[in-house]
C-alpha cells in the first residue's frame, strides 16, 4: 500500500548560521499527515524553533537554511518567491509563539490587528469586522467589544496567548505550529490554553505541530512524538511507542525525569547530568555520547542516522534494550 502524500514533508533538513558558518540544525526529516498532531520535544537549544520558523519562512536574520527540502502540499517553500510566501502565511500555515507580543503590536487595539489578518489576504467587507468579533469569542474573550478597543498590554498573559491563538485561526489555516505557547503561564492558566487550542484543533480538524521542552505537556495532545537534541531528530515515533518502548538513551532519561503523580509537589528526582554539545562542535560523533550511559566506541567516531518507520525511529547504535 502507498502512503498517502504528507501535508508537510521536512527532508534532511540543514540550517546554519551564514558568517562563520555554524551548523545549528542537521538532516531534521520528518512529516506531518492531514489532520495529525505532531509533538516536538527537546530542552532549550536544540533546534525546536528554528525548525518551525523555517517552515515558515521567518529564520532570524544571518541564519538560513543551507539543505534540504521544506514542502507543503508537495511544494518545496524554500524556493517560494516571497510573496507567495506571505500569501500561505496564515492562511495555510499559521504559528503561535511562546512570547504572544512577537505576534502582538503593542501599539495597535486588537480588532484592528486582527482586521489587518484578514486584510493582507482578502478584500475586507462588512462582514470582516464580525469575523474578528466571532473569533474572539471563539477563544473565550469575554467582552467582545471591549477587547477590539482594547491594547494589548490592558490584558493578562493568558488573554493576550488567547488573542494570538484568535489571529493564528482567524483565516481558518490547516497547519498550525505552537511554539511553547503556554511556557510562561502559570499552571491553571496553561491547562486551559492548551484545551482551547486542542479543543480548535478537534474541530477543524487541523494538522498541528506541537513544540515543547516538557514531555509531560504534549503527551495527550499529539499523535506522533519528535524527539530532537543537539540539531537533530533522535528519536520519532507514536506517543505509545516512545512512552512504552523508548529506545534512545536520551528520550529513556526524558522520560524518566518526568514527574510521576506521587512526587508532583516536589522537584524533579532524576536529571540527565551534563549539558547538550554545541551542534556545530559535535563534528563526526553521536552528540549525546558525553552524556550517555549506553556510549561505546563507535559512538564518538561516527553519527548514528535515524533509522525506522512513521511509527517508530532512533538513531542510536546502542538503543535502550538492546547491546
Ligand atoms: N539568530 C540566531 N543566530 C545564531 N544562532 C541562533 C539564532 N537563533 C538560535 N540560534 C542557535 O540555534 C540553536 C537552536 O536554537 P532554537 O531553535 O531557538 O532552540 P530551541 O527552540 O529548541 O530552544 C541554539 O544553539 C541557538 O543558540
Ligand atoms: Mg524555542
Amino acid at each position: 500500500m502507498s502512503k498517502p502524500p504528507a501535508l508537510l514533508s521536512i527532508e534532511n533538513l540543514a540550517i546554519a548560521t551564514v558568517q562563520d558558518p555554524r551548523t545549528l540544525i542537521n538532516e531534521v526529516t520528518f512529516e506531518i499527515h492531514e489532520g495529525e498532531a505532531v509533538g516536538v520535544v527537546g530542552e532549550s537549544g536544540s533546534g525546536k524553533t528554528l525548525t518551525a520558523l523555517s517552515v515558515l519562512g521567518l529564520l532570524p536574520r544571518g541564519v538560513e537554511v543551507i539543505k534540504g527540502a521544506i514542502k507543503y502540499k508537495g511544494i518545496d517553500l524554500n524556493t517560494l518567491p516571497p510573496q507567495e510566501m506571505r500569501k500561505l502565511r496564515g492562511s495555510e500555515i499559521s504559528m503561535v509563539y511562546q512570547d504572544p507580543m512577537t505576534a502582538l503590536n503593542p501599539v495597535m487595539k486588537l480588532g484592528k490587528q486582527l482586521l489587518e489578518v484578514i486584510e493582507s489576504h482578502e478584500e475586507v467587507t462588512s462582514e470582516s469586522d464580525e469575523r474578528v468579533r466571532a473569533a474572539l469569542r471563539e477563544v473565550g474573550i469575554p467582552d467582545v467589544g471591549r477587547a477590539m478597543e482594547s491594547y494589548p498590554h490592558e490584558f493578562s498573559g493568558g488573554m493576550r496567548q488567547r488573542v494570538m491563538i484568535a489571529m493564528a485561526l482567524i483565516l481558518s489555516p490547516k497547519l498550525l505550529i505552537a511554539d511553547e505557547p503556554t511556557t510562561a503561564l502559570d499552571v491553571t492558566i496553561q491547562q486551559q490554553i492548551l484545551s482551547l487550542v486542542a479543543e480548535e484543533r478537534r474541530k477543524r480538524n487541523m494538522s498541528m505541530l506541537w513544540i515543547t521542552h516538557d514531555l509531560g505537556v504534549v503527551a495527550n495532545l499529539v499523535d506522533r512524538l519528535i524527539v530532537m537534541y543537539a540539531g537533530r531528530i533522535v528519536e520519532s515515533g507514536t506517543v505509545k511507542e516512545i512512552f512504552t518502548n523508548p529506545q534512545h538513551p536520551y528520550t529513556y532519561g526524558l522520560l524518566a525525569s518526568l514527574p510521576t503523580t506521587a512526587d508532583k509537589e516536589r522537584k524533579r528526582l532524576t536529571s540527565i547530568a551534563g549539558v547538550p554539545q554545541k551542534p556545530w562542535l559535535v563534528g563526526q560523533s553521536c552528540s549525546f555520547a558525553p552524556r550517555c550511559f549506553k556510549v561505546q566506541l563507535e559512538c564518538k567516531k561516527s553519527v548514528p542516522q535515524l533509522v525506522g518507520t512513521l511509527e517508530k525511529s532512533v538513531a542510536c547504535f546502542h538503543p535502550v534494550g538492546g547491546q
